[in-house]
């Protein structure tokens, strides 16, 4: 084609060839003047309303470019089953069987969901010495909040007498970092453990209260001296309930041998060791309607609520049933292929096997956590 279009233009005499050349620039003026209004009213706005919606898909998608995965954990294999023997189990580990087990405190920060504390004290229930918890009347953003735990105290009377209960009143920075107020309840955290009376050797769990260990692994680690001081759990991944396991990859959980001094709550990356399936992290796993704008707008992330209509109670409950995200976020991973791999709704979930047991004696009331139930209650 281009070989054709020059030979014929060597064949135009000289007059034929200036009119020829005004008409293709008037030409070309018209179509630029098009192209340039195009651009102007519409490529311009579409792409900066395109930049103002998806920037942050934007950037989550090039994740992989700007940062690299974080040094991968020392997974521990995980030996489990009820019918067999905890010397047994000690030494599949490599571990070995003390003559009586170790005390074991769970300590947590409180905002207000009584149902996911229900369910993990029920599942911890025998192998814990102190249950410890402390409860602000602020959120992490500063929004005050009624003690809900202290309101509900009556239906967790079977923890009564092992119960460590602390207020701590919060400090009602506006503007500040939500991550500054969370870091501030903490340490508060540390010292209700040591009214609790944890002393050196005893095992802390230590994880958010919608990270909850199976009571196995508790025991496990209870009965056995050689797992490292420091444990991460490797705990499922959940979202609005156990119909949607997003992935097997939650890690935050951690249990340590208590250390004056030395230990301190936290709930980031402490040491290298991950034992496998731990347990189960239930994300947004609420009851109401309500629960959910509560959580979105009260906790960690507000930044992620870019728009108004995020907290629309219609739209939650839609991307509840869907498995989509409540933040129309792209997943956080770090290479494209695991991106890709998560895009989309999460698939839906038809086991309802190795759950919390409390949850399935109970799944009248708790129905909502349970495949095939993600109509939600607007309240
Ligand atoms: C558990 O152990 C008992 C007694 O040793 C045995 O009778 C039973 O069949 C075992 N159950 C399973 C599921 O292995
Ligand atoms: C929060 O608790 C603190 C300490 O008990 C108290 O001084 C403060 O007035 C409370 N703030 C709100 C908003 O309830």
């Amino acid at each position: 084609m281009p070989d054709g279009y020059s030979s014929s233009r060597k064949k135009d005499d000289g007059c034929c060839q200036e009119v020829y050349r005004m008409a293709r620039i008037r030409c070309m003026m018209l179509t630029l003047d098009t192209r340039t209004v195009i651009v102007l009213f519409l490529v311009i706005p579409l792409g900066f309303t395109g930049i103002y919606i998806h920037g942050q898909k934007v950037t989550y998608f090039l994740r992989p470019l700007w940062q690299s995965p974080p040094k991968s954990f020392i997974p521990i294999p995980h030996y489990y089953h009820e019918n067999v023997t905890m010397p047994w189990l000690c030494k599949l580990h490599g571990w070995k069987v003390r003559d009586y087990p170790r005390k074991v405190y769970d300590a947590v920060l409180f905002n207000n969901e009584v149902d996911m504390l229900t369910i993990r004290w029920k599942e911890l229930d025998p192998y814990i010495t102190q249950f410890v918890l402390l409860e602000s009347n602020s959120t992490f953003t500063s929004i005050p909040k009624p003690h809900y735990f202290a309101t509900n105290r009556k239906r967790f009377d079977f923890v009564e007498p092992r119960l460590t209960y602390g207020t701590i009143g919060g400090r009602f920075k506006k503007g500040e970092n939500p991550f500054v107020e969370e870091a501030y309840q903490r340490v508060a955290l540390d010292q209700l453990l040591q009214a609790a009376g944890i002393e050196d050797g005893d095992l802390l769990i230590m994880s958010d209260l919608d990270e909850i260990p199976s009571a196995h692994t508790i025991d496990l680690l209870r009965w056995c001296d050689g797992p490292p001081p420091i444990l991460h759990l490797n705990l499922n991944d959940y979202l609005y309930s156990f119909e949607f396991n997003v992935d097997h990859s939650s890690w935050r959980a951690s249990v340590h041998q208590y250390q004056k001094v030395k230990t301190r709550y936290a709930h980031y990356r402490q040491m290298d060791y991950l034992l496998a399936d731990s347990g189960w992290h239930c994300s947004f796993c609420f009851r109401k309607i309500s629960d959910f704008v509560f959580k979105m707008k009260a906790y960690s992330h507000t930044d992620r609520v870019r728009f108004k209509h995020f907290l629309d109670p219609k739209r939650i409950q839609n991307v509840i049933c869907n498995g989509d995200d409540l933040y129309d976020m792209l997943p956080e991973e770090y290479t494209f292929k695991e991106i890709i791999a998560k895009m989309g709704p999460i698939p839906r979930s038809y086991s309802a096997v190795h759950l919390p047991s409390y949850l399935l004696n109970h799944a009248d009331e708790y129905s909502y956590l349970l495949p095939g139930n993600c109509i939600r209650e607007k309240g």
